[in-house]
């Protein structure tokens, strides 16, 4: 089961439970139309992959996403955390609001709402289901702001004033940072119970950001580049397989070296 199934990296995560022969749940916002990415899998990987329109603040919602998925499938195995708002400020002359002194509330609230929140009732939820049945694997996708500070200069606009230009959001970093405090509280909690919890810090995406962020960003990774899509498919598989089966409470940092230097 994937939240934000349906965006840049939860359909990789999809992808890798396809191509591995298990039943990907692609869950999503309705606007986000995860029936559709559900039917893109299917048609890709002839496996039979379920959407379902889920808003995962929703405690209700979450709960019904499970009586769908335990209808349908009769268990579910894997859960991964992966749904987070990232507010893309790069490139951006208009971003004052993301300033620390300016950050509105709601935005605060509805960044740990879906990051952290919904983190936490899927894992209640899910994560009590696999603790039932003994089994389970749960999998936090953090970032490599979870381990270090943005650097807020990789997002300056020339000829904005200092107290406009943009800035990463600051909840960025709380809920990453707190997905790694989620992820050992709930591997410890079940460790008798056979869910593992473990969590991945990717670093950024190379998805068409602007010229200049990327050349300042590569310039703070030592292998001197962002990450494609595609590169943390391989930990996901690992993770989320028996092949991490002595791992649990652990987090992966995959970020092309940029949180050693
Ligand atoms: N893209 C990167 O460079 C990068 C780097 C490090 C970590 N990450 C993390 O990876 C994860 C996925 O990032 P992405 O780049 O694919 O983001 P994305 O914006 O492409 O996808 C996020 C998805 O979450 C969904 N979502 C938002 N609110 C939701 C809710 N209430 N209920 C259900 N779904 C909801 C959105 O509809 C969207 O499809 C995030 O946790 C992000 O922080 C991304």
């Amino acid at each position: 089961m994937i939240t934000g199934a349906s965006g840049l990296l939860g359909y990789k995560h999809a992808e890798v439970i396809a191509a591995a022969g298990g039943l990907p749940v692609l869950a999503d916002l309705p606007a986000a139309e995860p029936e559709a990415k559900a039917e893109e899998l299917r048609t890709a990987y002839g496996v039979q992959a379920l959407g379902c329109a889920t808003d995962i603040t929703k405690g209700d919602q979450v709960k019904s996403l499970l009586a769908t998925v335990l209808d349908r499938f009769g268990t579910v195995d894997i859960l991964i955390n992966n749904a987070a708002n990232n507010p893309k400020v790069e490139g951006s002359s208009d971003a004052a609001w993301s300033r620390l002194e300016n950050l509105p509330l709601d935005v605060w609230e509805a960044d740990l709402a879906v990051g952290l929140t919904g983190a936490f009732l899927c894992s209640q939820v899910i994560g009590s289901e696999m603790a039932r049945r003994n089994k389970g694997v749960i999998l936090n996708v953090a970032s490599d702001l979870a381990v270090i500070a943005p650097d807020q200069r990789l997002y300056r606009q020339d000829g904005v004033p200092e107290d406009l230009q943009p800035a990463k959001p600051v909840t960025y970093s709380v809920v990453k940072t707190a997905l790694l405090g989620l992820t050992r509280y709930l591997a410890t909690y079940w460790a008798d119970s056979g869910v593992r919890v473990n969590a991945i810090s990717p670093g950024g995406i190379y998805s068409g950001q602007p010229e200049d962020f990327v050349t300042r960003l590569s310039a703070l990774i030592p292998l001197s580049r962002m990450a494609r899509v595609d590169e943390y498919k391989g930990a996901v598989l690992f993770m989320c397989s028996d092949a991490s089966s002595y791992m649990t409470g652990a987090n992966v940092v995959i970020d092309g070296g940029r949180s050693c230097w």
